[in-house]
């Protein structure tokens, strides 16, 4: 039984944001995400790039979540970092930084799959409501989506995951049809505010069971602005909002029909959102009316939808908890799927 306060210093750096937070036990001390908007004209990360403004970032963001969060250093009792999946080069520098502060200091390391953080991100600051175990989390992010079962912090299951795109890689594909700036899934959220859902339909895919397909939604959705612009050259311009909406409604409609299905087949009434898809405004309307279904829901606070350190530090807790230390050869991988946790 642990009863003194421990104190988690986090490091996430899987793409581009440099993210550090510091933790009291599973209380967030500080929560700092430096955003690289070196990528922006490039229209995607550039993982090289990634990589440098990573190095550039890593020291003064710890220096500032330390400062906020009013600790000294030597205070700290475990350095958790993000193992992976993610950009290699990006990966590496988060994961060098920690392996090294957490050596000088003597205090043990862990390491963190990035897709669990986000999982366990709602647990972030006890007090709220809690899922329930088993509770069954729908993780979407712009390399993932997957139906995952969760029965304790540390032990979970894969029931369903897409076989080609992730649902915020569909969002940033057809952002960039669209001529719109990456990342591309904000902006095809708030242009479709306006837009009318039902304006045009897109075949739904056919999977497995609890399984997800985003690619030929994207390519209809290619075919179709296609067809319109070789008929009119203003066709996009007219229809912004229009496509947003439906595209959307699209997505979303598919990523809760298969929760659905998955939570009735496993007979789970708790469910909850993970990943920065969460953060899509649609996503959550039509994810908390599950309510009224005899769902008990539960979405993350939007600071923690999309990538922070603060997920990582919560994961870091619970497996400091267990004892679960990391050895500093371990490597950083790029792919790591998370059936390896199970
Ligand atoms: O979890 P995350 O921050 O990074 C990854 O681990 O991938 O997720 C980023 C993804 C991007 O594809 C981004 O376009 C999408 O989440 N995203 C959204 C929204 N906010 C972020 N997609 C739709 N609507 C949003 N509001
Ligand atoms: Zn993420």
């Amino acid at each position: 039984m642990i009863s003194q306060p421990i104190y988690t210093l986090a490091i996430e750096s899987s793409c581009d944001d440099t993210a550090v937070a510091i933790l009291c036990n599973d209380k967030i001390l500080a929560n700092i995400v430096a955003t690289q908007h070196v990528h922006e004209k490039w229209g995607g990360v550039v993982p090289e790039l990634a990589s440098r403004a990573h190095l550039q970032n890593i020291v003064p963001t710890v220096e500032l979540a330390l400062q906020q969060a009013k600790i000294d250093k030597h205070q700290l009792n475990a350095i958790a970092y993000t193992k992976g999946p993610g950009l290699l080069g990006s990966l590496l520098v988060g994961g060098t930084f920690a392996k090294a502060f957490s050596l000088s200091l003597g205090i043990p390391l862990i390491e963190v799959h990035h897709m669990q953080a986000h999982i366990l991100a709602h647990f972030i600051n006890g007090g709220q409501s809690y899922p329930k175990f088993p509770f069954l989390c729908l993780t979407v992010s712009g390399g993932h989506t997957q139906i995952v079962k969760i029965t304790s912090y540390l032990t979970l299951e894969i029931l369903g995951e897409t076989i080609d795109d992730a649902a915020g890689e569909a969002f940033d594909k057809v952002a960039k049809i669209l001529g719109l700036p990456y990342p591309g899934g904000p902006m095809v959220d708030k242009l479709a505010q306006t837009g009318n859902p039902n304006k045009f339909t897109f075949p739904e895919p056919k999977t497995g069971l609890f399984d997800f397909s985003f690619s030929g939604l994207k390519t209809s959705f290619l075919y179709l602005v296609n067809r319109e612009m070789n008929k009119n050259p203003d066709f996009i311009e007219e229809n912004k909002a229009d496509l947003c909406a439906s595209i959307q409604q699209a997505i979303v409609s598919i990523l809760i029909k298969k929760l659905l299905l998955a939570a009735e087949n496993e007979k789970i009434t708790d469910l909850a959102l993970a990943g920065g898809v969460s953060a899509n405004s649609l996503l959550r309307n039509t994810f908390d009316q599950l309510k009224s279904s005899g769902y008990d829901v539960f979405i993350p606070p939007f600071e923690y939808c999309t990538d922070n350190a603060a997920m990582v530090g919560i994961a870091g807790y619970f497996k400091f908890k267990e004892k679960q230390f990391s050895d500093f050869g371990n490597p950083s991988l790029a792919r790591f799927p998370l059936i390896e946790l199970a």
